[in-house]
């Protein structure tokens, strides 16, 4: 692969991207929109307003136009991105682009029927040299953004989140009832298993995701495991997974 970085931390860097996307026309982190159309199907509705984050290059935002889903709003902070993004979908109204920071939409509340990640909050997270801890910064950028999300989203409204991060390690973040959603995760692809999360804002949490929430609040992060029970917990390669 010719875009690899020299090492994972400058998947956070905006210089990185800007020079990726220069030259590469297309990549789908995580697989293409085949892979979870099925899914998404069921969560979506074809006249709905979806907001994408961290758009890239991907052909998701294309495959759903042609799928029929014809009001999708594309944001990433890359400008070379968005630049070549916008001149290839200038024939496709109802599809828009915009350079912007996922941790500081600048939507008003309760813009969008469905916001949808894939692969851009594991980009947010390459600092951390393993799933289990989580420095500060990383976690403010993460809350910035759920919060920014759970703001956008219109009530009924869902964010959708494809990610590899199996529930062990992403529910911890997203189960807050401060953001105010519930919380369903799904699993797609064959080889590699990828994770499809819907969150639906208004919806209270269920009493195994509050129980969790309430763990987290009362306990610090855990330390990597060390009991043969605790080995056997899912566990993923998270630097080798973000660089596939
Ligand atoms: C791993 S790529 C995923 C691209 C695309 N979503 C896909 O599925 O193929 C992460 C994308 O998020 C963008 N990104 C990273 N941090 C961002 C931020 N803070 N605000 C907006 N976009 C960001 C990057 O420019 C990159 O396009």
């Amino acid at each position: 692969m010719d875009h690899l970085p020299d090492e994972n931390l400058r998947y956070k860097d905006v210089d990185y991207w800007d020079e990726r996307y220069t030259t590469e026309q297309c990549y789908d982190w995580l697989g293409g929109f085949s892979k979870f159309q099925h899914l998404m199907g069921k969560h979506i509705k074809k006249e709905e307003s979806i907001l994408v984050l961290g758009c890239g290059n991907s052909s998701m935002s294309g495959d759903m136009y042609s799928a029929g889903y014809h009001s999708i709003t594309n944001i990433d902070y890359s400008s070379v991105c968005i630049s070549a993004m916008s001149a290839r979908y200038r024939d496709s109204p109802g599809m828009t682009w915009q350079q912007m920071d996922v941790r500081q939409l600048s939507f008003p509340d309760a813009s969008f029927d469905v916001v949808l990640e894939k692969a851009t909050l594991d980009a947010l997270m390459v600092e951390e040299k393993s799933p289990w801890t989580m420095s500060q910064q990383t976690a403010t950028f993460i809350h910035q953004t759920l919060f920014q999300i759970s703001r956008c989203l219109k009530p009924g409204g869902r964010f959708i989140s494809i990610t590899f991060a199996n529930p062990f390690f992403r529910k911890r973040l997203y189960a807050r009832t401060e953001y105010n959603w519930s919380i369903k995760d799904y699993t797609y692809g064959d080889g590699f298993e990828y994770y499809m999360y819907v969150l639906t804002k208004g919806e209270q949490l269920c009493a195994e995701d509050a129980a969790l929430e309430r763990k987290w609040m009362e306990d610090p992060p855990p330390n990597p495991p060390t009991s043969q029970k605790e080995m056997s917990e899912p566990e993923d390669d998270f630097l080798s997974a973000i660089g596939l």
